[in-house]
């Protein structure tokens, strides 16, 4: 199994190039299957959930070719031969963007059935609201053998009032919306940087949809899409994991190719525990010099703070000046990564969906599991910003959603590496191994 041995300790210093968008690019790579011609999507994360993706739309017909067979950064998608409705492996199984394909396949072709999302056991995930605004454009939906079927004769433009505000409902009916007759009103709509990106990318292929980024989007129907090009808008979260990284360890980083914009809510909230945070056109600089100061995180929909970015600013504040709040709004299981932190010697009470936690002067190295991709991203920097070795288990997680993550931090000084390792004492006679070293 793979894990991630981290010796800590080193602050990250340097300079780190921020990929594309690991959400948008689900979006994106559904939305561009409804085209008949040619869609250049560029910036793709190199990432698992980016290779799972495209397995199964290639498996249902479409074409995906690398332009240049070396970089995986750029591919081109084309629907035409797509030659059935349904998508059901173990792969897509794995992943929760896979209900994507849902509203695309039913937007182009008026039915759809794909096996139920899986990804990050975060908390109860519904997906009612996709099939509210599915059913209000006049498709029937149901569920059979773990798979969620959808079909219509016609899809017809309706105002549809969503009842949390939801990035995956809100994509999932622009999608299928974008084909149907007549116009559609998306209420309460999410407004993630994701949200306008796709309906960019739609837009390039033809589609008329206005107001994405604002709660209220409108949507009025094409009959074809074509040919377009887009470039991924860049991932804020890796942008944000970084920040945090550099902030846990008392370094000095600055992330390029990002959206300052998009990280406002991650920038403020460093500032506010004393980083220095200095936005330079497409690149922001983090650097801390004195021990953090405590906060209260309420995680909220864009523009809010991301939920994405809760656990990498828990260990941030596992390592500050006194007592913080954290409180989780989004999903109701996302504290699990803490009895981890605390085997590491964070002091941290969760009660309901809030923990406190009362700074540490210093963490120490221990094995630690990751239960999902943020959480594993966050244990990560515990273990480089803590004292001794770290073993992080169940790293298929992180690899779901960061690209070159240990290469990467090692490029800023961090010292971590991959190891596949058959049994525990094998990862145990590795981690003494690493200690003696320090
Ligand atoms: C997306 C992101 C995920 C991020 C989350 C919130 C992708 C692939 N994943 O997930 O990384 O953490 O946004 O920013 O883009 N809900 C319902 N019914 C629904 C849909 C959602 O009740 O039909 C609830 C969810 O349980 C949750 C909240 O709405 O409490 C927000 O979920 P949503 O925005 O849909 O998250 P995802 O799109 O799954």
């Amino acid at each position: 199994m793979e894990q991630y041995l981290i010796r800590g300790g080193n602050p990250l210093v340097g300079t780190v190039k921020i990929g594309g968008a690991k959400n948008s690019a689900l979006g994106i790579l559904a939305a561009a299957i409804m085209s008949d011609e040619k869609v250049t999507i560029r910036n793709l994360p190199d990432v698992n959930d980016i290779h799972i993706f495209l397995k199964a739309i290639k498996s249902i017909g479409a074409e995906v070719e690398y332009p240049d067979p070396n970089d995986c950064h750029v591919v081109t998608i084309c629907g035409k031969n797509i030659f059935t409705h349904e998508i059901d492996n173990d792969y897509i199984r794995k992943i929760r963007a896979s209900y994507y394909l849902i509203g695309a396949l039913l937007g182009k072709y008026g039915e759809a059935g794909v096996a139920l999302p899986g990804g990050c056991n975060i908390g109860a995930r519904p997906i009612d609201q996709h099939q509210k605004g599915f059913r209000a454009l006049g498709a029937r939906v149901w569920i059979d053998r773990g798979m969620i079927f959808t079909k219509a004769e016609k899809l017809t433009g309706r105002h549809i009032y969503l009842d949390v505000v939801s990035v995956g409902a809100t994509i999932n009916i622009m999608l299928a919306a974008s084909m149907a007759e007549g116009t559609t009103i998306i209420e309460n709509a999410a407004r993630e940087p994701h949200v306008v990106d796709v309906a960019q990318l739609l837009t390039k292929m033809g589609a008329d949809i206005r107001g994405a980024g604002t709660d209220r989007i409108k949507i009025n129907g094409v009959k074809k899409f074509h040919a377009a090009d887009h470039e991924i808008i860049p991932d804020q979260i890796e942008a944000g994991t970084f920040m945090c990284a550099a902030a846990a360890t008392m370094g000095d980083v600055t992330v390029t190719h990002v959206i300052p914009q998009h990280l406002e809510a991650v920038s403020a909230k460093l500032m506010d525990m004393g980083a220095q945070v200095d936005e330079n056109g497409d690149s922001i600089r983090v650097a801390v010099t004195n021990r953090l100061q405590p906060t209260t995180i309420k995680t909220m929909p864009h523009p809010g703070f991301p939920t994405d970015m809760q656990a990498q600013f828990a260990v941030c504040l596992a390592l500050a000046e006194g007592s913080s709040l954290v409180t989780e709004k989004i999903f109701e299981n996302r504290f699990k990564y803490t009895d981890e932190l605390i085997k590491m010697g964070a002091n941290i009470r969760v009660e309901g969906n809030t923990a406190f936690i009362t700074g540490v002067d210093k963490l120490t190295g221990a094995t630690v599991s990751a239960p999902d991709l943020r959480a594993g991203a966050a244990l990560v920097i515990a273990g480089l910003a803590a004292e001794g070795c770290t073993c992080v288990e169940n790293i298929h997680f992180i690899q779901r959603g960061y690209e070159a993550f240990a290469q990467k931090l090692r490029s800023l000084g961090g010292d971590i590496r991959k190891v596949d390792v058959d049994s525990d004492s094998e990862r145990d006679r590795m981690l003494s191994r690493l200690a003696m070293i320090s």
